[in-house]
């Protein structure tokens, strides 16, 4: 990733404020802002993770807050032009032990908060960022469209369930205080600048590494961070109040995902195909084999749940194409870039570059 402006970037917003900057999306919006030549202002929850995380630049402010409590960062939010808000309980409930409350509070109650506090500071216009999982239906004969109805908040999957209702609260929102939110409705992210790491980053690190022997013969839309984060400062410019917009990259299987990341990572072993109904009691054994040794499981049977709920779903990224500019790039890129990005972090998971002080609030 390049932490040189670039004066081909089409203009964002004059002055941003993004929610979530730490993580795999919220990192590739504050690259693409300051690429544009944005004034951004990052909401970060560990100051010195962020200096190490993201990129040295003068266009770059830190802000330390939470979400879920709005006195942080409040203040912030007077004189920008724009929230783009990534911030969400996510890689956690795919992770071993999540905290529902924490869930709900940080996906639904924050969101409502910041709208909130958004329209006290006189702030025009949030992005908020959803899912294609929030989706009712879509196939391979009928991909869905922002048209398609939402699924509904079942206890299934609470991450979804916390998603369809921030969608809820969003447009709810939006209508009574003439706030302008547009949605991005992202596939399943991968890329450079994973620190969490997310899901994808969990599974990169593990295929590179050899150590998964088989996964479901299943597949997934699969997008590249960068591209989502393109479509996120598009929307901030000229995405519709209310309007959603998918974007879904394209549908992968799973080994040629794997096989792209062994090529890219130089090391590893695409993992052998197995049947999809022998995906869940797998989960569980890779679970409680990884409780009973003290270590972070490869995969929980959230996460498989999820993967195996994306097998069928089929989704058409043309509005955010048409209305956005929004183009995807080759999954080799995006893996390539993602493989770089690992080796250069290397020597300290979850941390970048040394960063120089810029300006902080
Ligand atoms: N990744 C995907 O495949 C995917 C697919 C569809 C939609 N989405 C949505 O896309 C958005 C970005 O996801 P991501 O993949 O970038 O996730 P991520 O890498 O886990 O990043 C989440 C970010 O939110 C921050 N955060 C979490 N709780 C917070 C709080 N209480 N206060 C302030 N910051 C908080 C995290 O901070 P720390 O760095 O301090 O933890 C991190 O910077 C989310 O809304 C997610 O629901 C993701």
């Amino acid at each position: 990733m390049s932490d040189t402006p670039s004066p081909a970037e089409p203009a964002g917003p004059a002055a941003v404020l993004v929610t979530g900057a730490t993580g795999l999306l919220g990192h590739a919006v504050v690259d693409r802002l300051l690429a544009a030549g944005s004034e951004v202002t990052a909401l970060v929850r560990d100051r010195e993770r962020a200096r190490a995380l993201l990129p040295d630049h003068p266009g770059l402010r830190l802000v330390t807050g939470d979400i879920t409590e709005p006195g942080s960062y409040r203040a912030a939010l007077r004189g920008t032009d724009a929230v783009i808000h990534t911030a969400a309980y996510f890689r956690e409930y795919y992770g071993p032990g999540h905290d529902l409350r924490r869930l709900y509070r940080t996906n639904v109650g924050a969101v409502e908060d910041l709208l909130r506090a958004a329209v006290d500071a006189g702030v025009p216009t949030v992005v908020h960022t959803s899912s294609i999982a929030v989706l009712g239906g879509g196939d391979t004969r009928a991909p869905a469209d922002e048209d398609t109805p939402n699924g509904a908040p079942g206890r299934g999957n609470h991450y979804r369930a916390s998603k369809i209702l921030a969608e809820r609260v969003v447009s709810a929102f939006g209508e009574r205080h003439g706030l302008r939110v547009p949605m991005v409705l992202p596939a399943w992210m991968w890329g450079p600048g994973d620190a969490g790491p997310t899901s994808a980053g969990r599974l990169f690190r593990a295929v590179a590494a050899g150590s998964v022997r088989a996964l479901p013969a299943a597949g997934n839309h699969v997008v590249d961070a960068r591209d989502v984060a393109d479509a996120c400062v598009a929307a901030a410019v000229r995405g519709a109040a209310g309007r959603r917009y998918i974007v879904g990259g394209r549908w992968h299987p799973l080994h040629e995902i794997c096989a792209a990341v062994v090529r890219a990572a130089g090391t590893g072993t695409v993992p052998r195909r197995m049947p999809r109904g022998a995906a869940m009691p797998l989960a569980a054994l890779l679970e409680w084999g990884a409780r009973a040794r003290g270590r972070e499981p490869v995969a929980t049977r959230t996460g498989m749940r999820a993967l195996l709920d994306g097998h069928h779903r089929r989704v058409s990224s043309a509005r955010a194409r048409r209305e956005l500019g929004v183009a995807f790039r080759p999954l080799e890129e995006t893996v390539t870039d993602q493989a770089g990005w690992h080796r250069e972090h290397r020597r300290s998971p979850g941390a970048g570059p040394a960063r120089r002080e810029t300006r902080n609030a």
